[in-house]
């Protein structure tokens, strides 16, 4: 692999947001720590990481993250009582989480938006591409976008950011993309950016997932970059600002964003609604529980609805 284009291996994970949508349960844990079916949500997403190759991972946390660092670390106390219990199965499940990847954390102090999350990671990250993985989208593993995202990145350079289609009433709950075809049928050339436009002013319907493969020039952006939408410092506006340098000056420093058009499973995990949507799923996918919930789930519907 040339210079220009190091070998991408660390994961930047925001999880720093106060997470009220599900209040009362976030009041006192993180909502990255709810489960999903029996799995914390957090855990999907650094499996996703470790899958596509990237095994050190960096939260961005924030006060009352505690349980997340836990989580991801040994517990010595509970791993000897399954152990004297001869409990195997349970062991191995405890011990899952914690030998998952080199897990690093650092704190966002104020909670100044996505982009200042990201700016966060700067110290750690490097001058490295490097990749960012939003904790309320799960990625079916079956359906590897990140893999492709990080070959993507390594054959044009610059930023890549995961773009789904969307209907045109859902695209202000999203970064939407202007976007041109490439030679490639999945990939695409990002033209232009904007955070959450109004459906009259969206320019496609290409909204932006929760995955990004970043050049670390996005840092010296960010530092630059003005609270936007939500009086927040946005990533998509410094990613707008990436695109703008690039079409001023093909080879500008940061380089071009590309975009790989996902068309696989995705599970929303940010709203409540979405949340219950991803867990029957996922549940009903299970080999272990999925049979017995599929067929209560079906009398339930004939039975209630
Ligand atoms: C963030 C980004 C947005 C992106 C979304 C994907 O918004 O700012 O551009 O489309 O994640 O989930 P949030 O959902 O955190 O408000």
């Amino acid at each position: 692999m040339s210079q220009k284009h190091p070998r991408i291996s660390k994961a930047v994970i925001p999880a720093a947001g106060l997470g009220t949508r599900f209040l009362p349960a976030t009041k006192a844990t993180p909502k990255e720590m709810l489960p999903v079916v029996d799995k914390p949500a957090i855990q999907y997403v650094v499996e996703e990481a470790v899958a596509a190759g990237l095994d050190d991972v960096l939260m961005v946390t924030g006060r009352n993250k505690r349980p997340l660092e836990d989580h991801f670390d040994r517990n010595y106390e509970l791993e000897s009582a399954l152990a004297n219990k001869g409990d195997a199965e349970r062991l191995a499940k405890v011990q899952e989480s914690s030998d998952l990847a080199t897990m690093h954390y650092v704190r966002q102090g104020d909670p100044k938006g996505l982009g200042h999350a990201v700016l966060c990671a700067a110290p750690h990250v490097g001058d490295e591409p490097f990749a960012v993985l939003l904790g309320d989208d799960l990625i079916d593993p079956r359906d590897p976008l990140l893999q492709r995202m990080i070959e993507v990145q390594e054959v044009y350079g610059g930023s890549v950011v995961a773009l789904m289609e969307v209907e045109p009433e859902q695209i202000h709950l999203y970064g939407c993309a202007a976007v041109k075809p490439t030679a490639d049928s999945d990939v695409v050339q990002v033209t232009g950016l904007i955070e959450k436009p109004d459906p009259a002013e969206a320019p496609s319907s290409y909204a932006i997932i929760g995955r990004y493969v970043l050049d670390p020039h996005i840092f010296d952006i960010l530092r630059r970059t003005e609270p936007g939408r939500g009086n927040e410092i946005q990533l998509t506006d410094a990613l707008q600002q990436l695109t703008q340098n690039h079409s001023a000056t093909a080879d500008a420093a940061g380089g071009p964003v590309h975009g790989v058009v996902f068309k696989g499973r995705r599970y929303d995990t940010g709203d409540r609604g979405d949340y219950l949507r991803a867990i029957v799923r996922l549940a009903c996918e299970r080999e272990d529980l999925g049979p017995d919930f599929r067929n209560w789930l079906k009398r339930y519907v004939a039975e209630e609805m």
